[in-house]
C-alpha cells in the first residue's frame, strides 16, 4: 500500500469502530476483526464511564491500563497514609512500601512546604528607549493588576491571585525582547488556566497601555507579544522532606555483615557521587521520579509538568545534580530534599477522573500543601530505597524478583507454572534465560 494512501482527513469525526477498523486495514494489521475485539475489550462496561475516559483526549480507540497499587505505612509529618501509586514499573511500590516501614520505626517523615508562588510570563518586543519602558511599567503595575480584577476575583476569594510582577531586560541575549513575569498564588488548584487567562489579558493589556501613552514616540508604541504562558519551572514551590535517626538505629544491612556506620557513611558517598556526576544523577533522579511520578498520576496531576520542574531545579547552578542530600554527623543520619512541585488537589483530572478522586480520598482529602508534602516524602523514600539496595546487596536481586511475574507472564506460565517458580527461585538468581530453562524443564517434567 502507498504511504499517501494512509493519509486520511476527518479522522477525528469517524466513530470509534470505525476509526478502529481504518488503523486496522491501513496500518498492517493481519486480523483485523482480532484488533477490534481487542480493543473493545478494554473499554469500560458502563458507557457514561467510557464517554467520560474518552473526552480526557481526542481519537480514542481504547483505555490502556496501568496498575494501581498502594504503598501502605508511610508517617509523614506523624499521620499515617497508605500512599496510592500508578505506575508499571515492578519494584517501585514494594520499595516505596519497604522504605516507608522503615521509616515507620524511625520517627517517619517529616515535611514543610516553603512556598507555593508559581510563575508565568509574558514574551513580548519592544523597540524602543529601555529605561522609558521600565519607568512605565512601574506606574502601570497596579493597574495590570486591577485590569484582570474579573479573572481573579474567585481565586481572590480563596485566597489566590496575582502575588507580583516585574519586567525583566532580555536584550542582551536576544534584541528586543523583554519579558512580563507574574507571580501567582493558585492555592488549591494547579491554577494553570487561571495563570493563562491572566497572562494572555496582561499581554493585552500592556499593548493597549503603550498605545494609549504619551511616554512613547509612535515608533515605540507597536509592541509585539510573542506569547503568554505559564512557566512549569517553579522553584518557589518548594518542598522540604526529610528523615533522621541516629546512625546506631539505622539496624544492619548484608544479613548482619555491614554495621550501620558502614551503611551511613557508603549511603552518604552515593549521594555525594549523584551531586557531583550528572551521569549518576540522572539515574538517581529518576529513582525519586518513580516515587513522585506514581502518586503525581493517581491523584490526577500532571507528571510532565512536575518532570520538567524538577529536572530543571536539578541543574539550577549549572550542572545537574541529586535532587536529595544527606549527612552523617555527630552520630545521626539526615536525609533530606528540596523538591519543587506543582500540582492541586482541585480542578483539572482530580475530581473528573474516578480513580483520581478516590485516590485523594484515601489521602485523607489533602489540601494541595499537604499532597505537596506527601509526594515529595515518597520519592524521598523511593530514593532511599533505591540506595539502600544498592549500597548493599545491590539492586537486581530485588528487581528481578519483583520482575520475575513480569517474565513469567511474557513465557505464558500458567498459575500452577508461577506457583512453582516463585518457591523456585526464592533462594535463586533470576535471568530470563534461568526462568526459561526452569519452565522447559517444568513442562517436560510436569510432575516436578
Ligand atoms: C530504577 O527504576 C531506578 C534506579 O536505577 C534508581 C537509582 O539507581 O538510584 C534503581
Amino acid at each position: 500500500m502507498a504511504e499517501d494512501e494512509k493519509e486520511i482527513a476527518g479522522f477525528s469525526k469517524m466513530g470509534k469502530r470505525e476509526k478502529i477498523a481504518w488503523l486496522a486495514k491501513n496500518f498492517l494489521y493481519a486480523n483485523p476483526v482480532e484488533i477490534v475485539k481487542e480493543f473493545a475489550e478494554y473499554w469500560h462496561d458502563n458507557i457514561e464511564a467510557q464517554k467520560l475516559l474518552d473526552g480526557f483526549s481526542e481519537n480514542t480507540l481504547t483505555n490502556f491500563p496501568v496498575p494501581f497499587g498502594i504503598a501502605p505505612n508511610f508517617k509523614i509529618n506523624g499521620r499515617m497514609y497508605a500512599v496510592p501509586m500508578v505506575i508499571e514499573e515492578s519494584s517501585v511500590v514494594a520499595a516505596a512500601s519497604n522504605s516507608a516501614k522503615f521509616w515507620l520505626s524511625r520517627g517517619g517523615f517529616k515535611a514543610e512546604v516553603i512556598s507555593t508562588r508559581k510563575v508565568g510570563q509574558v514574551h513580548f518586543v519592544y523597540r524602543g528607549d529601555k529605561n522609558k519602558l521600565f519607568t512605565f511599567f512601574s506606574t502601570i503595575k497596579e493597574e495590570l493588576k486591577t485590569g484582570v480584577k474579573s479573572i481573579t476575583a474567585n481565586m481572590e476569594g480563596r485566597g489566590g491571585g496575582v502575588v507580583d510582577m516585574e519586567l525583566i531586560d532580555f536584550t542582551h541575549l536576544e534584541p528586543d525582547y523583554f519579558q512580563l513575569r507574574a507571580y501567582f498564588e493558585t492555592v488549591d488548584s494547579m491554577g494553570a488556566n487561571f495563570i493563562n487567562s491572566c497572562l494572555e489579558e496582561f499581554g493585552i493589556l500592556l499593548r493597549e497601555k503603550i498605545q494609549e501613552s504619551n511616554t512613547f514616540s509612535g515608533e515605540e508604541k507597536p509592541i509585539e507579544i510573542i506569547m503568554c504562558i505559564l512557566s512549569n519551572y517553579t522553584p518557589d514551590c518548594l518542598v522540604h522532606a526529610e528523615v533522621s535517626c541516629p546512625v546506631k538505629d539505622l539496624g544492619t544491612f548484608d544479613n548482619g555483615q555491614m554495621t550501620a556506620e558502614e551503611f551511613a557513611k557508603k549511603f552518604e558517598r552515593a549521594v555525594k557521587i549523584a551531586r557531583i556526576d550528572p551521569y549518576r544523577a540522572t539515574t538517581h533522579n529518576k529513582g525519586i521520579m518513580n516515587g513522585i511520578d506514581a502518586v503525581v498520576l493517581a491523584t490526577g496531576n500532571d507528571f510532565r509538568a512536575v518532570e520538567g520542574c524538577a529536572h530543571t531545579y536539578a541543574s539550577r547552578d549549572g550542572v545537574y545534580r541529586s535532587l536529595s542530600e544527606c549527612e552523617v554527623k555527630d552520630g545521626i543520619f539526615r536525609f533530606w530534599m528540596n523538591f519543587p512541585i506543582a500540582i492541586g488537589t482541585v480542578g483539572g483530572l482530580t475530581s473528573l477522573h474516578p480513580l483520581a478522586k478516590r485516590s485523594l480520598e484515601l489521602l485523607g482529602s489533602p489540601n494541595a500543601k499537604q499532597l505537596m508534602e506527601i509526594i515529595v516524602c515518597v520519592g524521598l523514600a523511593q530514593n532511599f530505597a533505591a540506595l539502600r539496595s544498592l549500597t548493599t546487596i545491590g539492586i537486581q536481586a530485588g528487581h528481578m524478583k519483583m520482575h520475575l511475574t513480569n517474565i513469567l507472564a511474557s513465557m505464558q506460565a500458567n498459575d500452577e507454572e508461577v506457583t512453582k517458580a516463585k518457591l523456585h527461585f526464592e533462594e535463586k538468581t533470576v535471568s530470563v534465560s534461568a526462568v526459561r530453562d526452569f519452565l522447559e524443564a517444568a513442562r517436560k517434567n510436569p510432575g516436578i
